[in-house]
């Protein structure tokens, strides 16, 4: 007995022994009497980066590739060998005299190798802390003078300090591509390029067709990503002279790692990593809406993705095949409706755009504004001219002498460009933001005109036309018939047909009914090809049903966030109207906060998370989807989770879509759902981006606190859960507001900031609300935050009240003391 207990410690020691051997052994450098086998491995010096072999996926093939070493998540950067995989684990890194990397397999032959036009005397591979590796003469650390280096090869990551473009002298060009699946990194459909031709931008091709293009450099940022813009977390540069064409990119702060990612499915993104969230949280998207795609309104066509349908012509061009047109298949463009005459033609200003495909222009980086606009007077083809640079007034010259392909109206961050008309469509002295209705309109004039000529007996029929434009104006809702919705304006939207729906639901099942959506029952359901959906079916019986599924299909499909649950399509047979979404395994919010043994599982780290994701979700709905959209009815049961535990944002159906400047509405029919609506919306029918904002502050304490707010009950007071928040902040006791299961795994200056936070959000007033890109600041940076003043609805009896009496003299009460809102401003 004794002696099994002492062999058995020996064990235990000799593993640690052994343990301590292999952590200490991992090196940065390796030189020619040296090698890497599986198994072992090479780690930066300040340990951010190691390389090693390893197997993607499910896949069971080894690859030699590098990966970020202090995240938790396999998160691989380069792969050395990926077009041809080793088999078993018996591959070996080594470096020549010559100074090549060599990867051997099984019996010897040489799978993938550098080569290097140069060779050192001494040469070693070194990782760098930068996660490149670098064949270089030891001690030599000047990175221009390395034989090899990684980073010159990228795969579809791009990190700090790489370079994406070309060298002018060689022809060198460094590009991404996507891997193929997440089991193989070998290259996929998608590459990210820099195109050369013309003026230099970033080119994303599937298959070689291109998909995007980013825009040309204009001094500041591409003219197509408005989002590239100076912020905290990186700086940019392009760099363009007779030697080379590249982007780069640095971090501002190391401790917030950041990489851009080609994804499968042909995507460039940007994600972020912090320990504190434990996840790699999407930042920002190239392709982030329907009007990214390449050419998708054709020549002389522009998307304007706040209008509906998105694509129009520019002013003075019609469709070139109406009928098609107003199919919403847009790719035949438009055409000019007075022909050009050289010598007499002008120029349009449009302001706020992004510049069409340059591949066929011209620049010269010297000509001012007026010689370029000569410059393109002189020549009959050219079509348009622009600034090459926008900074500082402007300067240099760009001509267009082709059709003018992939031009979108921009609503931050676009430019001017000159467009040349017949002298008899000029519009003298107006800039002309591009606007996709003018023909429309024109059209309907027409029709109208027709109509009332043709007698009174239509007039009706104009009538209700008009009515109808007016209630389209006033909700500012796109209403259209949800058929043409999904067929012809989304086309990224797959059409099941019932019989498959049907079956994947067990012909929707009891047992696969998983809850009840704004508009119907939603049921689980599983495709012929093993994928999980959810299926929202719109009840037969409802009228209000069916003006929230048109408006869940309208928004919906033109959103795409990281945050947002992702609708895959829909179905539309006969009156059967059905949406189908990525099913969401970990269900929703509600079940798992509320729940005393499910709310275990959530620790504060998931949490935080959590609230950091919906913030992102509704910044963008108010503010990036360039929508600008309401919620209106965000609550615990519309956050779904993935089995990552991240957030997604569900239930549009009562959403609303605002006009640029628009910031306010109001409505006569109040929906949403008590607890978490806030008291202007409750109570006078206003609604903005502040009530959302007032949702949201009511979640982040019902996350903190595990409780809900409406139907809170504690035995000292009879306010609800916002007004026992407020109770506990005032006297500086919030502590006492954290739910049991995340007492032990909590960061408290953390919770202690989201209180706050969340009670800022749920100020009465909603001036004094923070704006939700405020909010995702104010979350995770650690300036000091403004004190907040009293919740609005303090008690359900409050809101009882204030429902029951008059509509004016109401609103924000705690106890006896009640403030008119109206007034309060
Ligand atoms: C390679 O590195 C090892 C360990 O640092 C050292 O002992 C050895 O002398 C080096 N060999 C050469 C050829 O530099
Ligand atoms: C790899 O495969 C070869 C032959 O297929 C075999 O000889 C060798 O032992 C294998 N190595 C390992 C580590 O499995
Ligand atoms: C090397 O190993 C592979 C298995 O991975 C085998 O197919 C091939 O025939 C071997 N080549 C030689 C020369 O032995
Ligand atoms: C490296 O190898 C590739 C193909 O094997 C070749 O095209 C290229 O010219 C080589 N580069 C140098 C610098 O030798
Ligand atoms: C890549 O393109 C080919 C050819 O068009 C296609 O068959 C294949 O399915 C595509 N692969 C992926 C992952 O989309
Ligand atoms: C970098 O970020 C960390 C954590 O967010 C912070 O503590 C540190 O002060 C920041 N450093 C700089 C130079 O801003
Ligand atoms: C072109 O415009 C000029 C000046 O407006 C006019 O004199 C000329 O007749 C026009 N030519 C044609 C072919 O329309
Ligand atoms: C106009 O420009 C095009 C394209 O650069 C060129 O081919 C053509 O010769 C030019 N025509 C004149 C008259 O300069």
């Amino acid at each position: 007995m004794r002696a099994s207990v002492d062999s058995i410690s020996k064990l235990l020691y000799i593993t640690i022994l052994l343990l301590i051997i292999t952590i200490s052994t991992a090196v940065d450098i390796i030189n020619t009497t040296q090698s890497i086998r599986d198994g072992g491995s090479m780690v930066s010096a300040d340990g951010s980066f190691k390389m090693g072999f390893f197997s993607p996926g499910s896949s069971k093939n080894r690859y030699l590739g590098i990966w970020y070493n202090k995240v938790s998540v396999m998160t691989v950067v380069w792969v050395a060998n990926r077009e041809i995989p080793l088999t078993n684990s018996s591959g070996v890194l080594k470096i020549t005299g010559e100074g090549i990397l060599e990867l051997l397999n099984q019996n010897g032959s040489i799978i993938w190798s550098t080569n290097s036009s140069r060779s050192a005397r001494n040469p070693v591979a070194q990782l760098l802390d930068s996660g490149n590796l670098v064949v270089k003469e030891d001690g030599d650390d000047d990175l221009e003078n390395s034989l090899w280096q990684s980073f010159d090869y990228p795969c579809d990551t791009l990190l700090p300090g790489m370079k994406m473009g070309r060298d002018l002298i060689t022809g060198f060009d460094r590009y991404l591509s996507s891997w193929k699946s997440p089991d193989d990194p070998s290259r996929g459909n998608f590459t990210f390029r820099n195109d050369p031709s013309g003026h230099p931008e970033q080119i994303l091709t599937e298959n070689s067709i291109v998909r995007y293009r980013s825009g040309p450099w204009n001094g500041l940022r591409f003219s197509g990503v408005p989002q590239l813009r100076p912020n905290t977390l990186y700086k940019f540069e392009f760099v363009f002279n007779d030697k080379e064409i590249y982007y780069r990119y640095q971090l501002l702060n190391n401790s917030i790692l950041s990489r851009l990612v080609l994804t499968q499915n042909g995507n460039f993104q940007r994600f972020t990593w912090t320990d504190q969230t434990d996840v790699w949280a999407f930042y920002l998207a190239l392709f982030d809406d329907y009007c990214s795609r390449y050419a998708l309104c054709g020549a002389y066509g522009t998307c304007d993705i706040t209008s509906s349908p998105v694509c129009g012509c520019l002013k003075g061009f019609l469709p070139k095949v109406p009928k098609v047109w107003d199919m919403m298949d847009w790719s035949d463009g438009c055409a000019r409706r007075t022909a050009l005459n050289c010598s007499g033609d002008g120029f349009q200003k449009y302001s706020g755009v992004k510049l069409p495909d340059i591949r066929k222009s011209w620049l010269n980086k010297n000509m001012n504004l007026e010689e370029c606009k000569s410059m393109c007077m002189k020549n009959c083809s050219c079509t348009a001219y622009a600034n090459l640079d926008i900074r500082e007034g402007g300067s240099g010259c760009l001509l267009w002498f082709s059709e003018l392909i992939d031009m979108r109206q921009l609503n931050e961050n676009g430019q001017d460009i000159y467009i040349r008309m017949a002298a008899s469509e000029l519009d003298h002295d107006v800039d002309v933001r591009i606007d996709s209705k003018s023909n429309k309109t024109k059209r309907m004039r027409i029709i109208v005109m027709s109509v009332v000529t043709s007698g009174m007996l239509l007039l009706g029929l104009v009538m209700v036309l008009f009515l109808w434009k007016k209630k389209q104006k006033k909700g500012s809702i796109l209403k259209r018939s949800a058929d043409d919705s999904c067929k012809k304006e989304y086309p990224e939207l797959q059409l099941f047909d019932f019989g498959t729906i049907s079956c994947s639901t067990n012909n929707f099942s009891h047992t696969n009914k998983l809850g009840q959506g704004g508009f119907g029952p939603v049921y689980k359901g599983l495709l012929k090809d093993g994928q999980e959906i959810a299926v929202k079916r719109l009840s037969k019986s409802s009228r209000q049903g069916l003006d929230e599924f048109k408006n869940e299909v309208i928004h919906i499909a033109k959103l795409q966030h990281r945050n947002l649950v992702k609708l895959l399509g829909c179905c539309i047979q006969a009156d059967e109207r059905m949406l189908v979404y990525e099913f969401m395994p970990k269900k929703s919010l509600d079940f798992l906060i509320f729940d005393r043994t499910q709310s275990t599982l959530l620790d504060w780290p998931k949490r935080y998370h959590i609230i950091n994701g919906i913030a992102r979700g509704l910044l963008y709905l108010h503010q990036d989807s360039r929508l600008r959209i309401i919620h209106r009815d965000l609550k615990a049961s519309n956050i779904l989770l993935d089995n990552n535990m991240n957030p997604k944002i569900s239930d549009f159906g009562l959403a609303r879509s605002f006009g640029e400047n628009q910031t306010e509405d109001n409505t006569n029919r109040v929906v949403g759902t008590y607890g978490y609506m806030s008291p202007e919306y409750a109570i006078d029918g206003l609604y903005s981006i502040k009530s959302d904002v007032f949702s949201f502050g009511v979640l982040v304490i019902e996350i903190v606190s595990g409780s809900r707010n409406r139907g809170f009950y504690h035995p000292d007071h009879n306010l609800n859960l916002l007004g026992h928040a407020w109770g506990l902040f005032t006297e500086g006791r919030s502590c006492e507001l954290i739910t049991e299961p995340i007492e032990e795994s909590c960061n408290l200056p953390e919770v202690l900031r989201s209180i706050h936070v969340g009670l800022l959000c749920v100020q009465c007033h909603p001036n004094d609300r923070p704006s939700m890109l405020s909010v995702v600041l104010m979350l995770c940076g650690e300036a000091k935050l403004p004190q907040p003043k009293q919740p609005g609805f303090f008690t359900d009896r409050a809101l009882v009240e204030a429902n029951s009496s008059s509509r004016k003299n109401t609103s924000c009460s705690v106890n006896d003391s009640t403030i008119t809102l109206l007034e309060a401003r």
